[in-house]
């Protein structure tokens, strides 16, 4: 996964396309390059690591007078991080240059063929295979975009992909399959980009291409057409509601932490306009013309599934409805996929891009299951795909690390939870008006914890940075935000951690215990707390250190207690979420980590 971009316009192309790059630094950040049009000659400029590099390159060059080129942020798949790998890669003539996000999976048998007829390949990525695969197609169809249309046609896989050649230095051409792209319609320019705030700066109106469709963009016109057969599609054009403000760090020192610190604002603005007086006294119009499922299986991978896991309790215990989770990338490749009558699929993606995710919605599908997609980005993949979607009305989420994300995802759960137990005749008033008066209450309660919260964070990291191994222990539906809570440590401050059932750890686990290596444990005031404190006194015993976030006034038997709001039992989930996430983010930042885009990770996983 990478971000690519393209423009076509009045300004100067080389400064916007970096300017557009920085906002898609998130999804790849070992390399990157920009393309243009120089006095009739393809000119591509490209640098290994951050953008910050490719800048430095640039400002040692005299600058560029185009007003059309295109640019890529690299996460490296086919091919080390390293100059020649990095994007655009140029045909042998070189008089065409591509931009590429995704795998071209028969490059291997298209880069042979091209080497039997005598290309020269510089690098190891598939991308350099296609824009010479496009030479070669020009060599039978000197039409640009029919060249490139028989190219991609022969090209199987993901992508999304820019193309500019020295014919027509004006005018870019881009198409996607299975990732994202999108065409941003301004006034005298126009716009493509992996994700929308690239270029929210200059247009809130947009295409959302499909898959199968490429667009050739002038900086006064747009065509949008069938790879397939070149048929012409009528683009619909929409606008975009949320500002730039929301893809920017607004005074925070990181993305992460200012998303950790937009929850209170993700519960308000997930819970407005979703409150009614029947039906669990939630409204989901979105479901209204769907059964009630009799099962569900819950699809998603990284931090998603573990919002799956902590819905799952919700869904079980107010709507009645039997519930598994299942990583995506297993689900996708299972033998068979068993349904019952009345069974459905919830996937659940932030991105709404995730390979695996969508993949296990399309097998899904294939087998006749209705699916019913969870997700924050509008427009996404997944959320075309399936047969009913609710958006988490999250905002942009930036940083690499998925923390508001979570929150919305966990909101959404609960009120599908009440929403189908209302509608089962399972959530009766009194229970219904508690649950809701508590996640209304969520908001002001957090945006007054989190400062404290943030404090207590900073102290603990000082204190246990140090730390080469963690394990992070919950019941019930904290366990889910146990493992959340590992997985957040690992990405960030790269101290290797895991999260365990607190039950478990007697089973095997308990071995590693020794005073080098924490337990971070969540033990709140509720019916499982006498279970979680015996867990808490067998760690002790064998000399390990316990941070134990609990609440006001429970007698904890932990070396560190961090007393978070009380909530009641089955929703103090989302008190319990901002604790781990800010611990992770503090350590990663004591050590010197890159909190917003940690090594090896990308914010949209789209490749397998
Ligand atoms: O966009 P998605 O929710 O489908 O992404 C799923 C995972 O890739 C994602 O949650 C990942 O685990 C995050 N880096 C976790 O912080």
């Amino acid at each position: 996964m990478c971000g690519i971009v393209g423009y076509a316009g009045h300004r100067p192309a080389v400064p916007l396309v970096v300017e557009e790059l920085h906002r898609l630094e998130y999804r790849g950040y070992d390399s990157s390059g920009v393309a243009c049009v120089q006095q009739g000659r393809i000119r591509v400029v490209r640098a290994q690591g951050k953008l910050s590099q490719l800048e430095q390159l640039l400002s040692q060059q005299p600058p560029s007078t185009a007003t059309t080129g295109m640019g890529h942020t690299r996460w490296a798949t086919h091919g080390a991080p390293a100059v020649r790998n990095a994007h655009p890669h140029t045909s042998n003539d070189g008089t065409m240059a591509l931009v590429h996000n995704g795998i071209i999976e028969n490059y291997l048998e298209i880069k042979n063929d091209l080497q039997a007829r005598g290309y020269v390949f510089h690098s190891d990525t598939d991308t350099e295979v296609l824009v010479n695969l496009i030479q070669e197609c020009r060599k039978s169809e000197p039409d640009i975009q029919k060249a490139f249309a028989a190219a991609l046609n022969m090209a199987h896989g993901a992508y999304a992909v820019c193309l500019m050649t020295e014919s027509e230095p004006d005018v870019f051409y881009a198409a996607r399959m299975s990732a994202p792209l999108i065409l941003g319609v301004g006034t005298g320019e126009n716009f493509v980009a992996s994700d929308i705030p690239a270029f929210l700066p200059y247009t809130r109106r947009v295409v959302f291409l499909e898959d199968g469709e490429m667009v050739r963009v002038t900086c006064s016109s747009y065509e949008v057409r069938k790879i397939a057969d070149l048929a012409p599609v009528q683009a619909r054009v929409e606008t975009i509601e949320w500002d730039v403000q929301a893809a920017q760090k607004s005074g925070y020192r990181h993305f992460m932490l200012k998303e950790i610190f937009e929850q209170p604002k993700v519960i308000r603005d997930g819970l407005t306009g979703r409150l009614s007086a029947d039906r669990g006294g939630v409204t989901l119009h979105e479901l209204d013309g769907l059964p009630v499922p009799s099962r569900l299986s819950i699809v998603a991978c990284g931090t998603s599934s573990h919002a799956g896991m902590w819905g799952r309790h919700m869904l079980e215990a107010l709507a009645e409805i039997p519930v598994q989770v299942e990583i995506a990338s297993e689900y996708r490749y299972k033998e068979k996929l068993l349904f019952q009558p009345g069974e459905m699929v919830l996937v659940i993606s932030q991105s709404g891009e995730t390979a695996d995710t969508l993949a296990a919605l399309r097998r899904a599908r294939e087998c006749g299951a209705t699916v019913l997609g969870l997700c924050n980005v509008v427009g996404s993949s997944i959320a075309r795909e399936s047969d009913a979607v609710l958006y988490t009305q999250a905002g942009p989420e930036i940083s690499v690390a998925s923390t508001k994300a979570m929150c919305s995802q966990m909101l959404l759960l609960a009120l599908m939870s009440l929403y189908w137990g209302g509608r089962k005749g399972l959530v009766d008033s009194s229970k219904c008006s508690a649950m809701l008066g508590t996640l209304l209450s969520l908001p002001g309660m957090l945006e007054k914890a989190l400062p404290e919260m943030h404090e207590r964070a900073i102290t603990l990291s000082r204190k246990y940075a140090q730390s080469r191994n963690f394990f992070y222990l919950g019941r019930g539906h904290c366990y889910p935000l146990a493992l959340e809570g590992a997985l957040k440590l690992k990405e960030l401050s790269y101290i290797h951690a895991e999260g365990y059932a607190s039950g478990e750890m007697k089973h095997g686990p308990i071995a590693l215990i020794d005073s080098t290596f924490p337990t971070f444990a969540i033990c709140l005031n509720d019916e499982l707390l006498p279970k979680v404190k015996s867990n808490i006194v067998e760690v002790q015993a064998r000399q390990g250190r316990v941070i134990a976030v609990t609440n006001a006034g429970v007698d904890v038997p932990a070396e560190d207690l961090w007393v978070v709001p009380d909530v009641p039992s089955t929703l103090a989930g989302f008190v319990v979420l901002p604790a781990v996430q800010l611990f992770s983010y503090e350590m990663a930042d004591y050590l010197g980590k890159d909190v917003d885009q940690p090594r090896n990770l990308a914010k949209s996983v789209t490749v397998e």
